[in-house]
């Protein structure tokens, strides 16, 4: 079978993966095809000892608006000041605007099972647990923005963890490491500087 798949053409998609916001709810995909991506991601993205520690929730619709109302209930809480919460008020208004979340979770169940399994690497297990769901969470983003869509990368976790797992009746193991916000592309996304690669990457050849 010839192979289609190149690195040039991999790299395109790497290149095309940015941070876009605003985003609005208007998307080409339906809940079913995100879901489908977002399936063959997590089957595929590696993980330390093939543990597959990642968990993924999905919101659309009125879920994504209800994670973005909890998040903006709690972070209204956390910044008193009205000054400070301008700027906070209008990313909640970008977040709850988009169309959904994928919410990325390690199990901790599963890392402490495989520290059970090899207590010689138990140190490296959490910190690996991490790298797979950033290898997940990039895998998405470049995913979804090659379909076109736009998407953002947010941390209010662990603020927000507990009324999370309870609005979703989520196993308490999971623990809330990210949350991907994606939609409609509403502009295009700023220039961005890149490290001179003389600084950035040494390549040997003897
Ligand atoms: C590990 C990681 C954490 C990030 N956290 C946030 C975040 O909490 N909020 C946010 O708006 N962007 C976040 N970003 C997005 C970065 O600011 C962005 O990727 C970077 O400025 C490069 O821009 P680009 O995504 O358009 O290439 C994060 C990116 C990475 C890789």
């Amino acid at each position: 079978m010839a192979n289609k798949l190149s690195a040039s053409t991999f790299l395109e998609y790497v290149k095309n993966r940015r941070t876009y916001y605003p985003l609005s709810k208007d998307i080409s995909l339906s809940a079913d095809q995100i879901d489908d991506i977002v399936k063959v991601a997590v089957q595929n993205v590696p993980s330390s000892y093939n543990s597959q520690s990642n968990r993924v929730v999905v919101l659309h619709g009125a879920d994504h608006d209800k994670l973005w109302d909890i998040t903006s209930e709690i972070l209204r809480a956390a910044v008193p000041d009205d000054e400070q919460w301008k700027s906070s008020a209008q990313r909640m208004d970008w977040f709850k605007g988009a169309a959904g979340t994928i919410l990325f979770f390690i199990d901790q169940d599963a890392v402490r099972g495989m520290q059970d399994r090899f207590p010689a690497f138990a140190d490296g297990f959490p910190a690996w647990a991490s790298q797979s769901t950033a290898m997940l969470q990039f895998a998405l983003w470049t995913a979804l923005e090659a379909d076109g869509l736009g998407a953002n990368l947010q941390h209010y976790n662990p603020l927000i963890d507990k009324r999370v797992a309870a609005e979703w009746n989520l196993p308490a193991t999971w623990q809330l490491n990210a949350q991907l916000v994606f939609g409609g592309r509403t502009g295009e996304t700023y220039p961005k500087e890149s490290k001179p690669v003389e600084e950035t990457v040494k390549s040997f050849r003897s």
